[in-house]
Formats: structure tokens, sequence, C-alpha cells
């Protein structure tokens, strides 16, 4: 029997950034909704952690519910669309990423998972970091939104006030669980 509680995706891909995805996976699995996230990273991805952040995937795998999945396995759950999920969030997407899915290249596990999303109209959060911006990656923005996803550059806003850089990746975070369909109180919520 399927197990309760919800199930999503998170994919570090290769732009800077990647403490924004540290604090999007933080939020999912502190969320009690969540029963289960399966984590992929990008090799360059998991250069850009390191580079970025100090941590491992395997320091991310052991936060609660987190697996973490091989990038290149293809067989994993999370590339059939009959493997209930409810939403993937890429976050940092590089404009790589971004022109594979727009393009509908699956060669890898965040590009097929993503692929999976769209053809099973589940939500898919592409947090693209990468300026400027050329006509192919506007173009590309374009299609996956088209085709369904959530184009969500990572764009943190300053009117709630950040105390520091670890308040930023965390307001911005609550943004992406809402386009995951998690509304979770916040008190950096805009009131006028
Ligand atoms: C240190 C480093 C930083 C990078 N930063 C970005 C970035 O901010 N945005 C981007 O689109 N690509 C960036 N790239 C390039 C991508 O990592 C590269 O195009 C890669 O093929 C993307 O594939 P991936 O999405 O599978 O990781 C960076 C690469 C390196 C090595």
């Amino acid at each position: 029997m399927d197990t309760p509680g919800l199930r999503f995706t998170l994919a570090i891909t290769g732009a800077s950034g990647s403490a924004f995805g540290v604090a999007t996976l933080r939020r999912l699995a502190a969320n009690p909704q969540v029963a289960r996230i399966a984590l992929v990273l990008s090799p360059t991805g998991k250069r850009c952690l390191l580079d970025e952040t100090g941590l491992t995937p395997k320091d991310l795998a052991a936060l609660p519910k987190v697996r973490l999945m091989d990038e290149r396995d293809l067989g994993a759950d999370i590339s059939s669309g009959s493997f209930r999920q409810d939403g993937m969030a890429l976050v940092p997407c590089s404009a790589g990423a971004l022109g594979r899915i727009a393009s509908g290249v699956s060669e890898s596990l965040v590009s097929r998972a993503a692929d999976v999303c769209l053809k099973e109209r589940r939500p898919l959060v592409l947090c693209l970091r990468e300026t400027p911006l050329n006509r192919i990656h506007l173009e590309n923005m374009l299609r996956v939104h088209d085709a369904g996803a959530v184009v969500m550059p990572i764009m943190p806003g300053f009117y709630s006030g950040p105390k520091g850089l670890d308040d930023l990746f965390d307001t911005f975070a609550t943004r992406v669980l809402d386009q995951l369909g998690l509304r979770e109180d916040d008190p950096r919520r805009w009131k006028s």
C-alpha cells in the first residue's frame, strides 16, 4: 500500500545559489505534511554545493525524510510517472538544466524527473540562476512556462527586512514551498 504523506523531489543543479536549495530542503524536511524528499544533485551541482556551503550530498542526506538519488540512475522511482509524487523543484536551476527540460532531453535523473512532472501535470518549479539572460534562456523560460512549469528565478525579496543571508534564503524557501502547494505560516510575509 502507498505510504501516506506528500513526496517531493528537490534537485540542486550546477548554478550559483546552492544555499537556496539547502534552505528549501530543510523546510521540506521540517514540514509535517511531507513524508519523503528525493534529493538529486547534478555533478556541477555537487561542486557548487561544496564550494558555496562546504556541504556534501551526504550531509544533506542526513536530514530527516531525505533519500539521496543517483543522478545517473534513470531507473529510480521518480523517473516513472506511475510513481506517486507531488511535485519537484530545482533550486538552483542552471540555464543548462532549463534548456534540457525545455527541449525534453531526459538523459539524466534531474531532466527525466522534471519531464515526468510536466507530463503528469504535477508542480514543477524552476529556480533559475543566471545573469544576464540571452535570447535562448528567455525562450526556454517561455517554453517551460507554456508546458506547465513555474519559472521562479532566484530573485529574493527585501521587503521583509532580512537580518542576514540565512533569513534571505529561508524567505525564498517559503515562496518555493508556496508553489509546491505547501503554504506555511511565515511572519516575513508582506503585511500592509
Ligand atoms: C562554479 C560554477 C558555477 C556555475 N554557475 C552557474 C550559474 O550560476 N548559472 C548557470 O546557468 N550555470 C552555471 N554554471 C555552469 C553550469 O554548471 C553548466 O552549464 C552545467 O553543464 C549545468 O548542468 P547541470 O544543470 O546538469 O548542473 C556554473 C558552473 C560552475 C563550475
